[in-house]
Formats: structure tokens, sequence, C-alpha cells
């Protein structure tokens, strides 16, 4: 799979799948998904499997992209209070990178039968659904995590309860081709037993 001719190929499901690759988020720009498309992408995303229909999961638009550039800015110079102005301005500027942002959330829900780890998992795989669903809409997505999503201001300004923050998902469309990156060889992750 070195040679991949088209990215994100939505010829079919196979194909796409077998194309697949992320944008990078400075590199995205207009058009991203109306709010009908991204209401649908985040539908197709919450498709997803949940032991214990427990649904862990929460999203945040973050629509108001000067009000989350000043959250970023208070919350970095906080946590660096001898920060340079470059370097807000550096750790600032994902907030303005791609025309839609959605905060993924893992919201752990109370169950006797449903352990922590696996309401995790459920959660990862709503990340993976929500860049498929963004791709077979035509756009290109990014899960990026960075600092914001592990800072205390970020976190308690966005999350709700005892929610934590996924990771930041862009969503645009692609101002430069994609380029494939590493991929593992086969026959060193997969195995028969015995
Ligand atoms: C949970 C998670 C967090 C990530 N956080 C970052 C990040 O903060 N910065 C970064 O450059 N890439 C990060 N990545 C990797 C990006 O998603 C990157 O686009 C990915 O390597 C693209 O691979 P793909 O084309 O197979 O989707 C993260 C990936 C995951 C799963």
């Amino acid at each position: 799979m070195n040679d991949i001719a088209m990215f994100n190929d939505l010829s079919s499901v196979a194909k796409y799948l077998a194309t697949r690759r992320s944008g990078k988020p400075r590199d995205m720009v207009a058009p991203g998904p109306d709010m009908a498309t991204l209401d649908q992408i985040l539908q197709i995303a919450m498709r997803t499997p949940d032991h214990g229909k427990l649904f862990p999961w929460r999203f945040v638009h973050l629509h108001d992209r000067i009000a989350f550039a000043q959250l970023m800015a208070k919350a970095f110079t906080a946590a660096n209070p001898d920060a340079r102005p470059s370097q807000v301005e550096a750790a600032v500027a994902p907030a303005h990178m791609a025309p839609t942002l959605i905060a993924l959330m893992f919201a752990p829900q109370p169950s006797a039968k449903i352990p922590l780890w696996e309401q995790q998992m459920s959660v990862g795989a709503v990340g993976m659904n929500l860049l498929h669903s963004a791709h077979a809409h035509g756009f290109v997505a990014s899960w990026i995590t960075g600092w914001a999503c592990y800072d205390a201001n970020v976190r308690a300004a966005l999350c709700q309860d005892e929610e934590s923050i996924v990771g930041f998902f862009f969503i645009g469309s692609p101002a430069q081709p994609l380029e494939e990156r590493p991929r593992p060889e086969p026959s060193t992750i997969i195995r028969s037993w015995p």
C-alpha cells in the first residue's frame, strides 16, 4: 500500500478504507460541512459499538473560533507564564485552523457491568468513525490532541461533569495534496495462533 494513486477514494467502500488518509489541520480550507451536513456527519459517527448502550461520548461544536482562541491563549498563558507572544501565538494557532472544529468528549457512565476500559474503547471508535464520516462526505478530517486536550483550564471550560477531551477533530477541504505516512509492515503486526 505504498503507491496510493488517490487518497480517500470514494468509488467503493473497500477502496475508501484502503486509501483513507487524514488531512493536516493547517492545510484545511473551505468548504467545510454546512450545519445540516455536520449534523449528518456526527449522527453517523455515533453509530458506533457501545457495550451496554451507555453512549459515553459527547460532541462539542467549537463554532466561535475567536472565543476558543481566547480560551486557549488564557489557558496557555496560565500554564506558561513566561511564554513569549510568539509562543502563545503558535500554541493558539490550531483554534483558527480548518472550517469546522469538533471536540470529542469521553463521558464515562456509571455501570456495575461495563468496565471503564470498554467505555474508553467505544469513544475511540467514535473518533475513528467521525473521521470516516467526514471523509465519506467528501471532506478531510484530522484527530489531534495537543496540549489543549489535557489543559485544566480548557477542560474546565469545555467539559461537563466527569467528561474529558478525547481530541479535537478538524474538518475541511485539503489545500495541499495528501501524502502517505509510514504504515506498519503487516507481518510484524499480524500473527496466527497457535
Ligand atoms: C488519539 C490521537 C491523538 C493524536 N494527536 C495528535 C497530535 O496532537 N498531533 C499530531 O500531529 N498528530 C496527532 N495524532 C495523529 C494524527 O491523527 C495524524 O493525522 C495521523 O497520524 C494521520 O494518520 P491517518 O492518515 O492514518 O489517519 C493523533 C492521533 C490519535 C489517534
